[in-house]
C-alpha cells in the first residue's frame, strides 16, 4: 500500500451524478425465472427499463417511458409480442419501434424507444446499458457464474434490494475484516481478525484475486451446523473480483491437517463452495444484488445447499443493515474523507480498477463527442 492510498479522500463520491457507472458492460438485470410474458419494471443505472419475454421465450428489454406522455410502458400489457402503453395505447415491438399509433394512420417518425441488448445465460438475464455496438456476449463474466448451471454443482440464490451505492457492496465483498465483527453468529469468528492481514493479493488489468487461509482453527458456528465439522478446520477464502461489480468467492473448509492448503481437497469430507455475486446499480445510492450460494458438496448431504443458503442469507442481512446505515451517514457529507487501514489494500485495488475503467470510458465518449462536433 502506497502512502497516497492511505490518505486519499473518497473522490469517487464527488463525481457528478450519472458518471459513476461503467456503461459498456453486461449487468445482471434479473434472474431468468423472474421474466415472463408480462412486463417486469426495473431501474438500472438510473434508467427505467421494462423486461418481458416474446412468445418464443426471447427476453426483451426496452426503455420504460412512452414517448407520447412519458407514462411507464410497464404499467401496460403485452399484445402480440409488443408492449401497449396503458394511457393511449401506442404499441412498441421488441426492437422499440412503434407499430401502432392510436387515431391516426401514420406512425410518427420520432415514435421510437430505446431497446437494450439482452442475453439469457447461466440462469440470469444480462443487459447492456451502453453502446449497443460494443455488446459482445463473450464479455459476460462466465468465470464468475458458470456453476449456476453446472450439473456438478447445486445452488440457491436471491435478489436483494439495497439502499446503498453498489460501491459500498463492492467494498464489503472485498473486505474480510468485518466478518470478525458483523458476522460473529454466522460465518465469522476471532480467527478472521488474526489472519485478516495474512493474504496473497494478485491484480491484473481486469481482476483482483485475494487468497487467504486460516489453518487449524476452530470452525465458526455456521461451519459446524452446515458443514458438520466437529474438530478444527483449514479454511480458505479466495475472493475473485471482475469489474465492474462481480465477485466469485471460493470458500470452503476441510478437516485440519488433511492437506487442503497443498491442494488435496476431498469432496467427501470438505465443504466446497462458490459464493456468486452480481451487483447492478439502480441509482447512485441504491442497487440490485443478485447472489447465489453454489456448492459441490451436495452429493454427501442433499440438504447442504439449503442450509448454507440460510446461513449466508443471515450474514447478508447483517451486511445490509450496516451498509444502509453507512450510506445514510455518507449522504450527510458525500465528500468527507475516509481513512484506510492496511487490510483495505485489496479493496483499494478493486476501486482503482473500477475507476480506471470508468475514466477510460468517459475519455472515449468525450473524444467521440469532440470528433462529432468538429
Ligand atoms: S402516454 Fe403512451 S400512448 Fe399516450
Ligand atoms: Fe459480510
Amino acid at each position: 500500500v502506497r502512502k497516497e492510498d492511505i490518505h486519499s479522500s473518497n473522490t469517487e463520491t464527488q463525481r457528478p451524478p450519472g458518471e459513476s457507472f461503467l456503461k459498456n458492460s453486461w449487468y445482471a438485470a434479473a434472474w431468468a425465472h423472474e421474466i415472463e410474458q408480462k412486463p417486469f419494471p426495473t431501474v438500472l443505472l438510473n434508467e427505467p427499463v421494462v423486461l418481458f419475454r416474446a412468445s418464443d421465450g426471447t427476453p426483451v428489454a426496452l426503455q420504460d417511458r412512452c414517448p407520447h406522455r412519458r407514462v411507464p410502458l410497464s404499467a401496460g400489457k403485452i399484445v402480440d409480442d409488443a408492449i401497449q402503453c396503458p394511457y393511449h395505447g401506442m404499441r412498441f415491438n421488441g426492437q422499440g419501434r412503434c407499430i401502432f399509433a392510436p387515431a391516426q394512420e401514420r406512425i410518427p417518425s420520432a415514435a421510437h424507444i430505446r431497446s437494450y441488448p439482452v442475453v439469457e445465460r447461466h440462469t440470469l438475464i444480462w443487459i447492456w446499458m451502453g453502446d449497443p455496438a460494443l455488446a459482445n456476449d463473450g464479455l459476460i463474466p462466465t468465470e464468475v457464474v458458470s456453476t449456476l448451471d453446472d450439473p456438478d454443482w447445486r445452488h440457491k440464490g436471491q435478489r436483494r434490494y439495497l439502499k446503498c451505492s453498489y460501491r459500498l457492496l463492492i467494498d464489503n465483498l472485498t473486505d474480510m475484516l468485518h466478518l470478525a465483527y458483523v458476522h460473529t453468529s454466522t460465518i465469522g469468528n476471532p480467527a478472521i481478525e488474526k489472519s485478516a492481514g495474512n493474504m496473497k493479493l494478485d491484480r491484473g488489468d481486469n481482476f483482483v484475486r485475494v487468497e487467504r487461509w486460516m489453518i487449524d482453527q476452530a470452525p465458526p458456528p455456521g461451519f459446524v451446523s452446515a458443514g458438520g465439522f466437529t474438530g478444527n478446520i483449514d479454511r480458505w477464502h479466495v475472493s475473485n473480483f471482475v469489474p465492474p461489480s462481480y465477485f466469485r468467492l471460493d470458500l470452503g473448509a476441510a478437516p485440519a491437517g488433511t492437506g487442503a492448503p497443498q491442494g488435496k481437497i476431498d469432496p467427501a469430507t470438505a465443504m466446497i463452495r462458490h459464493n456468486i455475486n452480481c451487483i447492478t446499480p439502480e441509482t447512485e445510492t441504491t442497487c440490485h444484488y443478485f447472489w447465489a450460494e453454489s456448492n459441490r458438496s451436495w452429493r454427501r448431504d442433499p440438504t447442504i445447499t439449503e442450509r448454507i443458503y440460510a446461513i449466508v442469507l443471515e450474514a447478508f442481512e447483517e451486511d445490509t443493515e450496516i451498509l444502509e446505515l453507512q450510506q445514510r451517514t455518507i449522504n450527510f457529507d458525500p465528500s468527507a474523507p475516509e481513512l484506510h487501514l492496511s487490510v483495505d489494500a485489496p479493496g483499494i485495488q478493486v476501486r482503482k480498477i473500477l475507476k480506471h475503467r470508468i475514466d477510460e470510458e468517459l475519455a472515449a465518449s468525450s473524444s467521440q463527442l469532440q470528433a462529432s462536433s468538429d
